[in-house]
């Protein structure tokens, strides 16, 4: 099921003592917090720098950014739908010079990998999505009727570091070609656990595959 941007997040904030330590807040900084997400690390942040502060709170994800919205209505954020590479631009269209610090939690959030509809998670049974923001570019599984094979082995071995991409995607492209094409996030995990060799670390062999198709859509 899609989240609702209204419901509180499910998301735990990290490291919070330590992230706000190293920011050394100040009343009155300007922090960008590059990757909003549940709004924990941001929230805390606000609350410290008070009134005269503020955070320019950036997520792809447009329920990220719904939900900083919601939370600006109370605390000194300012909200942007974008990616992190973007915010020189972000700064230089709100007329910002210079900024206190800025934070990036890189990863996914409990709420994204809570949706169905999104194939975040590897045991997911709802569409194979992968996109952090749905409204842009094409859909994880529908990349996968179409890309040929040599360039989907590039892809995760370039952007997953996978040593075994060739296999991978031979194994994909065989599952197209019996028109049983890929459509799940579990599917998919599951398919690549079976070609890969087992014990290869504490990570999911699924791991590098995944984080390479999220990169590409
Ligand atoms: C681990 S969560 C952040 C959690 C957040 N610190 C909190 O306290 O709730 C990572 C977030 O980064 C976002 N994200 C991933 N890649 C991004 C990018 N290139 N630009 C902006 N946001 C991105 C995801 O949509 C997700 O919401």
């Amino acid at each position: 099921m899609a989240s609702d941007p209204a419901s509180p997040t499910r998301h735990q904030p990290v490291l919070l003592r330590e992230v706000l330590d190293q920011l050394q807040l100040e009343p009155g900084a300007v922090i960008v917090d590059g990757t909003f997400g549940g709004g924990g690390h941001t929230r805390a942040i606000a609350e410290r720098i008070g009134p005269t502060g503020r955070v320019i709170a950036v997520d792809r994800d447009p329920s990220a950014v719904a939900r900083a919205e919601s939370l600006a209505e109370t605390l000194p954020i300012t909200p942007r739908l974008g990616n992190y590479c973007d915010v020189p631009e972000i700064l230089r269209e709100l007329g910002l010079e210079t900024v206190d610090g800025i934070l990036l939690d890189l990863g996914l959030s409990s709420d994204q990998l809570a949706d169905d509809d999104r194939g975040f998670s590897f045991q997911s049974t709802g569409p194979l999505d992968l996109r952090f923001d749905p409204s842009r570019g094409e859909p994880a599984w529908r990349l996968l009727e179409h890309i040929n094979e040599r360039a989907l082995a590039d892809l995760i071995y370039r952007y997953g570091e996978e040593r075994y991409s060739r296999r991978i995607a031979r194994a994909i492209v065989e599952r197209r070609r019996k028109r049983e094409p890929i459509r799940t996030a579990a599917d998919l995990a599951d398919l690549i656990r079976r070609c890969l060799p087992r014990q290869r670390g504490r990570i999911d062999p699924a791991t590098r595959t995944f984080q390479a198709l999220r990169i590409a859509v």
